[in-house]
């Protein structure tokens, strides 16, 4: 069944179109080896925060799609979206009314669940990234752990690329989870950056080796890589010696820093220091 956007009509008021001047956006500089992804599930935990028991309000606040919109202003390559089976940040009518509504590539971030797949199914993002889920965690923790879930791993990802969605595998660096996606059939994996972001010094450099390694092995094996989790415009120079780099998402770092400059600046910000990838 095709989803809409009838069961939610607060959403369906919007007009759905894009405010953004591509010629604007396409002058910006680009870096044309690394791709940017940005997650904008935090406007909608925001807009949660207050709206959750009313969604019809007709003052609810952040729109997720102007967050949309001005990530793509920024430089934004690809847009993340988080549909958790909690649905703790964004709603089914976000996802449908943005994929509506841009013109840059969608990224849906999902549990592998009956429920939240046959969504996927329905919407055809151009790329689907699976993830762990766990009720109580904050955020995303770890990796999937891919080679003790290959069979249904492998179906869900069958399923969703003959369907017309690449799909990514959000791993730890660690050689038998890319192995693992690869055996299965997944186009790409998103190495896990949370360990490195959280460590320092010499913790940091063993972290990058371990990341450089499995992106050597994903590169080597078909893969396409992609990395994300606690990436900040301070701490990506670190990640600048991991190979074969396709796409970083991220999220967290983009809307806080928003609070302050604004999102198409923050996310122009980090546009420039991506620039400085040449790997
Ligand atoms: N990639 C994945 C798979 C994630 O789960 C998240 C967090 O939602 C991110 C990237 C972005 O991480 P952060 O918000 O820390 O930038």
């Amino acid at each position: 069944m095709q989803p809409t956007l009838a069961k939610w009509p607060w959403f369906s008021q919007a007009t759905g179109t894009s405010s953004i001047d591509e010629e604007a956006r396409h002058d910006l500089p680009m870096n044309p080896i690394l791709k940017l992804g940005v997650n904008i599930d935090h406007v909608a935990t925001l807009r949660q925060a207050r709206y959750r028991t009313m969604p019809d309000a007709p003052n609810a606040e952040p729109s997720v799609l102007q967050a949309a919109e001005e990530a793509i202003a920024g430089g934004a390559d690809s847009l993340t979206l988080h549909l958790r089976a909690d649905r703790r940040h964004i709603q089914d009518a976000d996802l449908i009314l943005v994929m509506k509504s841009v013109r840059i590539p969608i990224n849906m971030e999902m549990g592998n669940t009956p429920e939240i797949l046959e969504i996927a199914l329905g919407l055809r993002p151009a790329y689907v990234c699976l993830v762990p889920e766990n009720r109580e965690e904050v955020t995303t923790e770890g990796g999937l752990h891919v080679s003790a879930q290959e069979d249904s791993l492998r179906d869900t990802v069958q399923r969703l690329q003959s369907n017309g969605t690449s799909v990514s595998m959000f791993i730890d660096p660690d050689l038998e989870q890319v192995r693992a996606s690869a055996r299965i059939g997944a186009r790409m994996i998103e190495l896990h950056t949370g360990t490195f972001a959280n460590r320092q010094g010499a913790e940091r450099g063993r972290e990058t080796r371990r990341l450089s390694e499995a992106a050597k092995l994903g590169h080597s094996l078909g893969l396409q890589i992609n990395a994300g989790h606690g990436l900040t415009t301070a701490n990506l120079p670190d990640l600048f010696s991991v190979p074969h780099l396709s796409e970083l998402n991220i999220g967290h770092h983009l809307i806080c820093r928003s609070v302050f400059i604004g999102l198409r600046s923050a996310v122009a910000e980090m546009r420039q220091v991506m620039n400085g990838y040449t790997s």
